[in-house]
């Protein structure tokens, strides 16, 4: 039994029987999965992997993209050990607890300015696919993390490489909280929420959020490619969690306060500030006081 540990699992010793797993493990399964892909993304689906320990599901698709793998590969890991967050953090990444996923998606022509705006449409795939398991009390912070509560339930992380104006390629990574223990939570920066708090332990299955999250973010990775961000911003300010509150916005260098606005018609966040003044921004954290 040197397994469970090591995996960071939770277990009691039940006597005469063996061990109990603290919470009931739901392993990643493939055919599990495919039942909950739509015939859409079934077609645009180049493979699925699913990886029982990785390094980072970003990480490892960026490679593979750089090596010429086609689009509509898809990355799933029980456990990552080096997940990454925007800004340099870490995503903390729990064996076969949560979900993260990433997707390898090819542009042919957009080039790398057409991305931006990619990681709104990714956010609403997500809330989507949450609506779809009756999860709806989960919204959007800009740019890019699904909230609920004040709290932070998962974060998407957007890597691009190619050509300015040519022949480009994005990872769209999701870590989505689905059970973390408070012990797991301890190494998380910011305040957090699972699945588990919002629709109960047990009511969500992994497999059929995976199979439901990964057919909304190709259906909206497609989309995104052939209209552009403006298919989705009605639906992201719908879920605006953060719109016409106060807070500031981190930028690298300077910290600006203001009222938060909303999105404009290409994405980018509007900050009001004392003087009535409008700036937008294509980068940063915002940063609000709980209510
Ligand atoms: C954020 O900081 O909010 C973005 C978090 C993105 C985490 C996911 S987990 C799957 C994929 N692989 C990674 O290393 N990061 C993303």
């Amino acid at each position: 039994m040197t397994g469970l540990p090591a995996l960071g699992l939770e277990y009691s010793a039940v006597t005469g029987k063996g061990y109990r797993l603290a919470r009931p493990l739901e392993l990643l399964s493939k055919p599990e999965i495919s039942a909950f892909l739509d015939r859409h993304a079934a077609l645009r689906i180049s493979a699925v992997e699913i990886h029982d320990r990785i390094d980072s599901t970003n990480s490892h698709l960026m490679a593979c993209a750089r090596r010429g793998a086609a689009s509509g590969l898809i990355s799933l890991a029980e456990h990552q050990t080096a997940g990454r967050g925007r800004r340099g953090r870490r995503w903390v990444s729990p064996y076969g607890g949560n979900l993260y996923c990433s997707v390898l998606w090819r542009f042919r022509d957009c080039g790398l300015a057409g991305l931006s705006g990619l990681s709104l449409a990714a956010g609403v795939a997500v809330i989507r696919a949450l609506r779809r398991v009756g999860v709806t009390e989960a919204g959007l912070k800009w740019p890019n993390d699904l909230i609920s509560r004040e709290r932070k339930l998962g974060g998407i992380l957007v890597e691009a490489a190619g050509e300015s104006d040519g022949p480009c390629f994005a990872v769209v990574g999701l870590g989505l909280n689905l059970r973390l223990s408070e012990r797991e939570g301890l190494d998380i920066d910011q305040p957090w929420i699972d699945l588990a708090a919002l629709a109960g332990a047990d009511a969500v299955s992994r497999n059929k959020l995976a199979g439901l999250v990964l057919s909304e973010l190709v259906r909206a990775l497609s989309d995104f490619e052939a209209h552009g961000v403006k298919v989705f911003l009605d639906e992201w300010r719908k879920h605006d969690r953060l719109y016409g509150r106060e807070g500031v916005l981190l930028l690298s260098d300077r910290q600006i306060y203001g009222i938060l606005a909303g999105i404009d018609d290409n994405g980018l966040l509007i900050l009001q500030g004392a003087d009535g003044r409008r700036q937008l921004f294509a980068s940063g954290e915002i940063s609000v006081r709980t209510v």
